[in-house]
C-alpha cells in the first residue's frame, strides 16, 4: 500500500496548481493525475452529472492502484465529495474549496471571489462565506465565466480580455483575490498584470499539507529515498498530455 499512487484529477490542466505543491511537500510519491479535459467545463455540468463523471475517474484511479485521491478541482469537490465518501468507503479523499478562510484569515477588507459558476451557487461555498466573512470585510463573489476553459484552450488574447472584463471594475475596490478554481492560479501572472497590487489567495498549498497529514496519520507514507513519478494521462488528447509536463517543467 505504502508505494501506491496518489491519484489527482480535475477538468483538465488545473489540477497542476495542486500537483505542483504536492511534489514540494511529497517529493518522494508517485502520481497519477487525470485530466478530464473531454468533459471540461465541469463549471456548466449540474451534480448529477459530475458525480458520474467523478465516479468513473475515481474507478479508473482506484483501478490503477491509487491509495489517495485528491479532488483537484473545486467544482468537483463543492458538488460531489460528500457522495463520493459514502460510495468509496475505504477511500481517502482530499478536496479543494476557494480559501475564503486564508482571506478571513488575513483580515483582508475587501475581498474578490472567482470561481466557476457551479462552484459560487454552491452550498459549500455559502457556508464558507457564512462561517468566514469577518466584521468590516466586504467578499464579493464573481463567476469565472468559460476562463477555465479557455485557460484550456490557452489563447492569451481571450483570457487577458475576459481578465479585464471581469476584474476591472474591481481594481481599486479590492486589496485580495480569492482563486476558487484550480485553472486559475495558471494565470496569475496575467491577474496581476491587470491588477498589480494585490494578494492572490488559493488553497493549493493547504490541499498538499492535508495529504501528508492523511498519508501520516494513515500510516501511507511512501518511504522511499528515492523522487517519484508523476504519470499524466488526458481523456481528450496525447498533445495535452505533454503541454502539462511543460508546465510542470
Ligand atoms: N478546475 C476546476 C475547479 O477548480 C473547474 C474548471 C471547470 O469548470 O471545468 O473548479
Amino acid at each position: 500500500m505504502k508505494n501506491e499512487r496518489i491519484g489527482i484529477f480535475d477538468s483538465g490542466l488545473g489540477g497542476l496548481s495542486i500537483l505542483n505543491e504536492l511534489k514540494k511537500v511529497l517529493p518522494n510519491e508517485d502520481y497519477l493525475f487525470y485530466e478530464d479535459s473531454i468533459n471540461n467545463p465541469y463549471g456548466e455540468k449540474t451534480e448529477e452529472e459530475l458525480f458520474e463523471i467523478t465516479s468513473k475517474i475515481v474507478d479508473y484511479l482506484i483501478e490503477n492502484k491509487c491509495k489517495i485521491i485528491v479532488i483537484a478541482c473545486n467544482t468537483a469537490t463543492t458538488s460531489c465529495i460528500k457522495k463520493l465518501r459514502e460510495k468509496y468507503q475505504n477511500m481517502i479523499f482530499i478536496g479543494t474549496v476557494p480559501a475564503i478562510k486564508m482571506a478571513y484569515d488575513a483580515n483582508s477588507k475587501n475581498t474578490l471571489l472567482l470561481a466557476t459558476s457551479y462552484t459560487i451557487k454552491s452550498e459549500r461555498v455559502k457556508e464558507l462565506l457564512n462561517d468566514y466573512t469577518g466584521i468590516n470585510q466586504n467578499i464579493y463573489v464573481e463567476s469565472g465565466k468559460n476562463l477555465a476553459n479557455l485557460i484550456e484552450e490557452g489563447d492569451i488574447n481571450k483570457i487577458k480580455t475576459l481578465l479585464s472584463e471581469i476584474l476591472l471594475p474591481y481594481k481599486d475596490n479590492i486589496d485580495s483575490i480569492v482563486l476558487g478554481c484550480t485553472h486559475y492560479p495558471l494565470v496569475k501572472d496575467l491577474i496581476k498584470e491587470i491588477i498589480p497590487n494585490i494578494e492572490i489567495l488559493d488553497g493549493s498549498f493547504g490541499v498538499a499539507k492535508e495529504t501528508k497529514h492523511q498519508l501520516i496519520e494513515n500510516d501511507l507514507l511512501n518511504e522511499s529515498n528515492e523522487e517519484g513519478k508523476i504519470i499524466i494521462e488526458n481523456s481528450k488528447s496525447q498533445d495535452l498530455v505533454k503541454r502539462s509536463y511543460e508546465i510542470l517543467g
